[in-house]
């Protein structure tokens, strides 16, 4: 098993701050969730069914529907790689590491590479990038990624684009033409755990060509959500109202985190932003680490590559941040 964010437990054991105390910034995952509804109660005794209304509600807020709902992200990029004859892969990297882990655990020729010009100049039949990444943040015009699935198609080639981290931003995303006839070889992954905030939930989409999606259901078999998950998802994709709340609350504590973080961090590159979570390049990225832990503040800490990413902090949790990290001093 890989290592991801929202290991509270551990880190309250490894730096003896009790569990209630703290203030978990390690995920990417919206501190404001949708709030639940009631869930009747058919949703628990009866076997889910695939026309309840969920995926026709998907497509409105997608604007696409070529989609095939997923229990999260994590199914399709762990069967991605079985849907395709062995071939070169190119992943964008430093990325979410499952998507590494799925392909290198394939027939398939792995390249790690750190952009998608590099990507294209390896000859791979299939491309898989996060747009914005997972942990730099980095984004990539839509224009650029529908020019690379054009000459991806070109080559009998497809693109892979997990726009998990993509809600409060939609005017970056190319969801809408995945699997069309725009976009025929655009595969594109979403979740409904990031920005909703609705991780435990466990739901995701694919779009994708049809005949691909027919292949993937296949291979996920029947009831992969549960009803009450697809009960909220039906709810908090029909929610307008709460979506455009919900973009501007992302969008005004994004701006607030990476102005802090550029101030006090002052690191040589800039700080990037999703929204969701601020990402900056640090030589010691390692020791503001520990001294957020220390202070029960846990974010994300990637060694290898000496990043630090955080999380937007609920309001109540914001005053703790900044006194945190106003009190480090980089060595
Ligand atoms: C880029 C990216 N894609 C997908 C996932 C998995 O999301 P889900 O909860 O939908 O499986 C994550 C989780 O952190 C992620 O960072």
């Amino acid at each position: 098993m890989l290592e991801h964010g929202g290991r509270l437990r551990a880190a309250a054991q490894q730096y003896g701050v009790p569990l209630e105390q703290w203030i978990d910034l390690s995920t990417g995952i919206s501190p404001w969730l949708y709030p639940m509804p009631d869930i009747p109660t058919t949703c628990w005794h009866r076997l889910p069914e695939p026309d309840d209304g969920l995926d026709t509600i998907a497509a409105q807020y997608y604007g696409n529907h070529q989609l095939l709902a997923t229990a999260g992200s994590q199914p399709a990029i762990q069967q991605l790689p079985s849907l395709f004859a062995p071939c070169r892969v190119a992943i964008i990297g430093p990325t979410y590491n499952e998507h590494v882990a799925a392909w290198r655990h394939s027939a398939h020729e792995l390249r790690l590479v750190d952009s998608l010009a590099a990507a294209l100049a390896t000859d791979a039949r299939i491309i898989i990038l996060c747009n914005p990444n997972n942990p730099t943040a980095m984004q990539y015009p839509p224009e650029v990624l529908l020019h690379a699935a054009a000459q991806l198609q070109a080559r009998n080639g497809w693109l892979v684009v997990d726009e998990a981290y993509g809600d409060a931003y939609p005017e970056y995303s190319v969801t809408p033409v995945a699997g069309t006839s725009r976009a025929p070889h655009l595969i594109t992954l979403r979740s409904l755990g990031k920005f909703f905030g609705l991780a435990g939930a466990r739901v995701g989409f694919v779009f994708a060509d049809s005949a691909l999606l027919e292949q993937l259901a296949d291979q996920l078999g029947p009831w992969t959500i549960s009803g009450p998950a697809r009960w909220v998802a039906q709810h908090a994709l029909a929610n307008t109202a709460w979506q455009t709340n919900q973009i501007t609350h992302i969008k005004d504590a994004g701006v607030r985190l990476k102005l802090l973080m550029t101030q006090i961090l002052a690191p040589a590159e800039p700080v990037q932003s999703t929204g969701l979570f601020s990402t900056c390049r640090l030589p010691n990225a390692q020791g503001l680490f520990k001294h957020l832990a220390e202070r029960g503040i846990l974010v994300r800490l990637f060694p290898n590559e000496s990043l630090i990413r955080i999380g937007i902090a609920a309001d109540h949790e914001w005053k703790r941040l900044e006194l945190a990290l106003r009190s480090w001093k980089n060595t």
